[in-house]
C-alpha cells in the first residue's frame, strides 16, 4: 500500500490514487484523512457536512450519511504540521496525483 505525504490544506491537500481521491479533514471531532469520493456512487464527500450528531458526512447529491468513524478507519494517517503522512489502500506500483481539492467550511476546521 502507498505511504504519501500530502499537505492537510491548500494546493496539494488531495492526492488521488488510481483515479480515487484522499484528503486532510478536520471537524469538531478531530483530524483525519478521508477518502473523498462516496463508495456508494462517487459523491464528492470533501463537500459534505456533518449531521447534527457529528457522526454522519451528508452527501451533497443525495443527502445520504456515511459513516465518519468508518471512513477515518479506513485510512491510517498521522499528521505533522502542515503535512499528513497517510497509508493509502491501494496497490504498490499505483498512479498518483498531487492536487487540490476545496473542502467544506465544515471539514476545514483548524486547516
Ligand atoms: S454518492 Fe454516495 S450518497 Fe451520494
Amino acid at each position: 500500500m502507498p505511504v504519501l505525504t500530502f499537505a492537510v490544506s491548500g494546493p496539494g491537500n488531495c492526492v488521488e490514487v488510481d483515479g480515487v481521491p484522499y484528503v486532510y479533514a478536520r471537524t469538531v471531532q478531530g483530524g483525519s484523512v478521508l477518502r473523498a469520493a462516496c463508495p456508494h456512487r462517487g459523491g464528492p464527500l470533501h463537500l459534505a457536512v456533518p449531521d447534527r450528531t457529528g457522526r454522519q458526512l451528508v452527501c451533497p447529491w443525495h443527502e445520504r450519511g456515511t459513516s465518519l468513524s468508518r471512513l477515518r478507519k479506513e485510512i491510517p494517517a498521522v499528521r505533522n504540521g502542515a503535512t499528513v503522512t497517510a497509508v493509502i489502500p491501494a496497490r504498490a506500483g499505483s498512479t498518483v496525483v498531487h492536487r487540490h481539492l476545496p473542502l467544506s467550511p465544515e471539514l476545514a476546521l483548524g486547516c
